[in-house]
């Protein structure tokens, strides 16, 4: 039940889907090799990319070493902000490839920006929580007055269309999509606020404003990015899908069944208290998880998965995946049988 602003009991909840909720129709396709496929994805007008996956800008995902592996790939790492100006510059100038980083929209934000810029990143995220709010505005109109409009700025996170064309009328080139799905977040556990992500690409994909959108958070499977970029992202930021390989940052450690490294929501208790030595509002949490080796064999399988997820569409493009596919919804025993159902069974 929905209670307006007089107080007035309404019972029109909309209802939502997200990634398991859904499946793309298989469509009659005349591609004959993925070969001929093309993942090309624009963040504006002056910027493509081949593959179109952005690493999140999280201190157990994406320092120098994802960026540039990103950048090879044919994709885009953001070097995450939680450290000080120069160290973060540092690790910019030892990106090769594309250099894109993240700033926030209080404290030293402009000087970051301003220094981010001077060693030669061109792309800047601001990299908050909740990004349909006053500092927000203000900082992308402190920014477009003090760096101009040659520096592309990404801005979230958002979860609906309101939002989004909001950011892309304060000065925005692309927005983040999706609050509270990802696989570390407990925002919707603390606050209960959130918007499935699925739902917040649909629903951002109607805008008319030209700016690109990020899908981002909760995409778990080389799967969800194609149902993710058929609703109308152009491109996934991700997260648990790159964390724990040899390019993200962090130590490899032995546990009881192998090795691990370390990935955590940037508002878990662990990331506050390394970032800024103590807690504010805790909405993230902490966890090991598998060592999974170099992200160059995930990236290219990841981009081999897309391009099939094309051809079941009969897609050329992800402009004809966008306009071809169908999505159809599943229940429950729709969503086992899509799994690998063997593992329930013996
Ligand atoms: P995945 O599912 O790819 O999600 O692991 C990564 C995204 O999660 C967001 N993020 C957070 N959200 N609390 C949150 O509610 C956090 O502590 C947190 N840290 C990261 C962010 O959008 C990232 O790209």
């Amino acid at each position: 039940m929905i209670i307006d602003k007089e107080g007035m009991m309404k019972n029109n909840i909309n209802e939502t889907i997200t990634f398991d909720d859904v499946l793309l129709v298989p469509q009659y396709s005349e591609i004959l090799s993925r070969k001929t496929i093309d993942l090309i994805s624009e963040l504006d007008m002056n910027r493509k990319f081949d593959l179109p996956v952005i690493s999140s800008p999280m201190d157990t995902v994406t320092g120098a070493t994802m960026a540039t592996a990103m950048s090879k790939a044919g994709g885009l790492g953001v070097i995450h902000r939680y450290d000080t100006i120069d160290d973060q510059c540092d690790r910019v100038r030892r990106t090769n490839g594309t250099k894109a980083a993240a700033i926030g929209v209080t404290g030293d934000y402009l000087d970051r920006a301003t220094a981010l810029i001077k060693s030669g990143c061109d792309i800047l995220c601001i990299d908050v929580a909740h990004g349909h709010h006053a500092l927000m505005r203000h900082a992308l109109k402190t920014l477009r007055n003090t760096i101009g409009y040659d520096i592309h700025i990404m801005a979230g996170n958002v979860a609906t269309l309101e939002a989004f064309n909001d950011l892309a009328d304060w000065g925005a080139n692309s927005i983040r999509v999706g609050i509270g799905g990802g696989s570390i977040c407990s925002t919707r556990i603390q606050t209960g606020h959130g918007v499935p992500t699925l739902q917040s690409v649909m629903d951002c994909s109607r805008s008319d404003r030209s700016v690109a959108l990020i899908a981002d958070g909760g995409i778990k499977t080389p799967g969800d990015i194609v149902k993710a970029l058929a609703a109308g992202a152009d491109f996934v930021m991700l997260g648990s899908m790159l964390a724990g390989t040899a390019e993200s940052p962090g130590q490899v450690f032995y546990g009881k069944d192998g090795q691990y490294k370390s990935y955590r929501g940037m508002a878990s208790v662990e990331a506050q208290i390394d970032w800024r030595g103590h807690t504010a509002s805790v909405e993230g949490v902490s966890h090991t998880i598998p060592y999974k080796g170099s992200v160059v064999e995930i990236l290219m399988g990841l981009e081999g998965s897309i391009r099939s997820g094309l051809s079941y569409t009969g897609a050329l493009n992800l402009g004809e995946l966008r306009s071809k596919s169908k999505f159809i919804k599943q229940a429950a025993a729709g969503q086992t049988e899509s799994s690998t159902h063997i593992k329930s069974r013996y």
